[in-house]
């Protein structure tokens, strides 16, 4: 959460920060700010609200002159959305302004330490005693001083800093909160992620634990805290900026949504070579493989939601033991994981923090760590002992949709993967499961061909109060994802059931006219569905249900039903999941909602 970015160079640098924040707007936008460094002084804009209110103040930058200066889209953790909040923060005498990202825990030990040196603070953030503890221990060498306080300070940060004791300089530090460097012309730039630097530079540094940035005029230098420069790979970056804009389209998660076919090909066809499932980034070898003894999968939000699909799928074709968790649990709850274990994390932005901090509890104990990630270089990425990258593009609305859809196919890869290589895949299955799932985009492509019916439903539903899914087996752990689309979107509440377990508490819920969301895509529990959609009717609900082609039967039950194509049973979560999309998506646009920055959300949940 929390965007930075800063520019070193020779043009004006504050509209650039802003075009940079705007890119970052993802991360949190509850306020905004930027510092910029001119000669010998700093001058400083910020803000509560969107970004857009800070720009309109500064007439775009215009108003503050100068070539080197740090910005800031804020989430806010610690103290309100307030102007006084908002970042940049100065030290005490105004020498250095300093933005953020992440949090630091013991900051009122070292608030207090700094009022008992006559410090005295003005906001309520975290943050702010970082640049006083900067100022303090700074003698004369801005490095030294940075190394001082991220010694003293614990916690997660990116920070971007610049000082009027330096002033062609500008520098920067992270630990566990992600940060990159792109590489210009003479000109370079820090950024919390890729899109806010795509449009100047496409050569990038990705910095681990603890690097220190410094960047003088156009010389860009990374030390460790031993002061040691370090040398770093430059990452070229080959994916277009056109991948992280909007194309005509209103919002960033409906052209998501439509990006959806292409996403899934470039994620599993290349996979798929001669009849035969490669995964060369997976060096998991045939020996490792048949010792496993059970498989963890663990994610946050939507990434768990997948997880649960995995589980089942996993189990199915590899008849090896699953257990699905919540990265937040997992981490606390000292799991019984370790050697001949593997442990899958799932996380599209490779940053969440508990996700990042269960990969390091499993890898302690001794387990291998799989990751399913789709932003390249990213920290779960790099401390996994495999990869396998989702290549569903840079994903820029809060609500998940195509990384979700990618990061399934990569449980049916892992699955299949295993299942081969573990001999409880037959000849003929794997050529059935292999034709089968190169069929889902062109699938996917027919359901987001005509998204009129459920355009014109969700019009109808849009004022809902409550909103229940149902589905059993692969059907519930979709009706899981469906339900979450919804709520953080439209602010409607909603929850999902197995629908099994209707008659044991939540059918009390269902009075007249509540809309009622049920799944029926297996074939083998279909009847029992249709069971249940007979039992909320006739407690007044309003069913809207969605079927494989053929069936239906279903019509008889449900009020609107929507038709996916027919796939094999395991597949159809990649099918089932869109109508869910597209549903919560028109409903929110209905309701107004701002569909890609939902309130209180962010996109990389940096923080614990
Ligand atoms: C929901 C959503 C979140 C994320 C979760 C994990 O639409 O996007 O629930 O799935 O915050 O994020 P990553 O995948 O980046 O670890």
């Amino acid at each position: 959460m929390c965007g930075i970015v800063g520019y070193i160079g020779n043009k004006q640098a504050a509209p650039i920060l802003l075009g940079g924040l705007e890119k970052l707007e993802y991360r949190g936008y509850d306020s905004a700010g930027i510092a910029i460094l001119d000669g010998e002084k700093i001058t400083m804009e910020k803000t509560k609200g969107r970004l857009k209110v800070l720009s309109d103040k500064i007439h775009g930058g215009e108003d503050l002159k100068g070539t080197i200066g740090i910005g800031h889209t804020r989430w806010a953790t610690h103290g309100a959305p307030s102007d006084i909040n908002s970042h940049p923060h100065l030290s005490r005498n105004g020498r250095i302004a300093l933005v953020h990202n992440g949090i630091i825990e013991n900051y009122l030990q070292i608030k207090a330490l700094l009022e008992s040196e006559g410090y005295t603070f003005v906001s309520d953030t975290d943050t702010e005693v970082v640049s006083h503890l900067i100022d303090y221990y700074y003698n004369g060498n801005m490095i030294d001083a940075i190394i001082k306080a991220i010694h003293r300070i614990e916690g997660s940060y990116a920070f971007g800093i610049i000082s009027v004791d330096h002033p062609g300089e500008l520098f920067a530090v992270r630990k566990s909160s992600p940060l990159i460097v792109g590489l210009g012309n003479g000109e370079n730039y820090i950024a919390s992620d890729i899109p806010a630097i795509l449009s100047h530079t496409r050569d990038v540094y990705f910095l681990e634990d603890n690097e220190i940035v410094w960047i003088k005029g156009a010389d860009v230098k990374v030390l460790d805290v031993y002061k040691h420069e370090v040398k770093k790979e430059v990452f070229h970056v080959d994916w277009d900026v056109s991948a992280a804009e909007k194309g005509g389209y209103e919002h960033f998660m409906i052209k998501e949504i439509m990006e959806q076919p292409k996403a899934i090909e470039d994620t599993v066809c290349p996979r798929i070579q001669g009849g035969n499932i490669v995964l060369d980034d997976i060096k998991l070898t045939k020996e490792q493989i048949n010792s496993l003894k059970k498989i963890y999968i663990i994610g946050c939000g939507s990434a768990y939601h997948v997880g649960v699909v995995g589980k089942y799928v996993i189990e199915k074709l590899t008849r090896i033991p699953v257990e699905v968790e919540l990265a937040s649990e997992f981490r606390y709850r000292d799991p019984i994981v370790g050697k001949g274990d593997l442990v899958i994390i799932i996380s599209q932005s490779g940053e969440t923090a508990d996700s990042l901090a269960a990969l390091r509890e499993a890898k302690v104990r001794g387990a291998r760590v799989l990751s399913v990630v789709n932003v390249v270089g990213s920290s779960i990425s790099r401390e996994s002992d495999d990869v396998l990258y989702t290549w569903a593009g840079p994903e820029i609305s809060v609500a998940t949709t195509k990384a979700y859809s990618t990061q399934l196919q990569a449980m049916y890869l892992i699955a299949l993967h295993i299942g081969i290589n573990n001999g409880k895949i037959s000849e003929e299955e794997k050529e059935h499961y292999l034709a089968e799932i190169q069929t889902i985009p062109s699938k996917v492509g027919k359901i987001i061909e005509d998204v009129a019916p459920l355009q014109n439903y969700a019009s109808k539903k849009y004022g809902s109060k409550d909103i229940f899914f149902l589905g059993r087996g692969l059907d519930y752990c979709v009706a899981l994802e469906g339900s979450l689309k919804l709520k953080e979107i439209s602010y409607i509440h909603s929850e999902a059931y197995a629908a099994g377990e209707l008659k044991h508490g939540p059918i009390s819920l269902i009075e007249d006219g509540t809309l009622v969301i049920a799944l029926a895509t297996q074939d083998s529990l279909f009847e029992k569905l249709l069971s249940n959609i007979k039992e909320v009717k006739a407690r007044g609900a309003t069913v809207f249900a969605i079927a494989q082609e053929g069936n239906t039967e279903i019509e008889k039950e449900a009020d609107f039903v929507v038709y996916i194509p027919k796939i094999d049973n395991l597949f159809a979560p990649s099918l089932t999941v869109v109508p869910l999309q597209l549903f919560s998506y028109y409903v929110a646009v209905n309701k107004g909602c701002d569909v890609d920055k939902p309130r209180n959300l962010a996109k990389s949940v940096t923080v614990e």
